[in-house]
């Protein structure tokens, strides 16, 4: 048991400093994903991997009202803030994995099940000391390949140049597995007019920075 509670870990916050309330009426177990129940190898499933405060699952969500969205992350205040917006909005085609996204892709085991997979501004720890924290490296891509439907696609964006660097170099170590669509850097600028405007994505532009965005497809 403490080997699974280890191998799972997230380091970094899962509560906010101001606290979130669910609007009282929000029943939350019925936004929870039940792998058993709801995921179907026929259906259009796209995961917002890292979702934060869920703005980019409300817009994935909006965009494909025909798939099954799965927000996970583990960060509790982003999940509150989540079920008010399902529930104030009344969106039935969003699921809530409220945990690390490895455990997600352990348990769905069986390969060729996800359409896409959306990885927005994951934290980039700066520190050299803290870069084996970092969620993208090769392991999770080969783990995302085997999990994705063929010419399954994964969008990835982040404002910080050294993991931009470090996620482009597992990009040519996956190179036999993943064709990165946009590989010229006139085409990896965030265009809000396309993408979701998340509070990360906010942050960065507040901070006057031009975030990165990344198309892959499986090969
Ligand atoms: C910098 S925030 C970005 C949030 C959101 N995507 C945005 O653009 O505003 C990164 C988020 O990833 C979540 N996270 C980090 N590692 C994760 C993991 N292994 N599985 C699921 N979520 C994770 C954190 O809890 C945090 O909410």
């Amino acid at each position: 048991m403490s080997n699974i509670i280890h191998k799972y870990r997230i380091h970094g916050r899962n509560k906010g400093r101001k606290k979130n309330q669910l609007i009282t009426n929000v029943v939350v177990k019925d936004y929870l994903l039940n792998l058993n129940k709801d995921i179907d190898k026929n259906n259009n499933i796209i995961v917002d991997v890292g979702s934060g405060s869920g703005e980019s699952t409300i817009f994935l969500s909006k965009r494909n009202p025909n798939s099954l969205i799965i927000a996970c992350d583990v960060f509790v205040d982003g999940n509150i803030n989540l079920y008010n917006e399902i529930y104030k909005t009344q969106i039935t085609n969003i699921k809530i994995f409220k945990n690390n996204i490895n455990k997600f892709f352990d348990e769905l085991k069986s390969k060729e099940y996800l359409n896409e997979i959306w990885i927005l501004f994951p934290d980039p720890w700066p520190k050299k000391k803290h870069h084996k924290r970092r969620l993208i490296n090769l392991n999770l891509l080969k783990k995302m390949h085997y999990l994705l439907k063929a010419d399954g696609k994964v969008f990835i964006s982040t404002d910080s140049t050294p993991y931009l660097f470090s996620i482009l170099s597992n990009i040519y170590y996956a190179k036999k597995i993943f064709k990165w669509e946009n590989d010229k850097p006139y085409i990896w600028r965030y265009d809000l007019e396309i993408l979701p405007e998340t509070k990360y994505c906010k942050k960065a532009f507040k901070a006057n920075k031009s975030p990165f965005f990344i198309k892959l497809i499986k090969i």
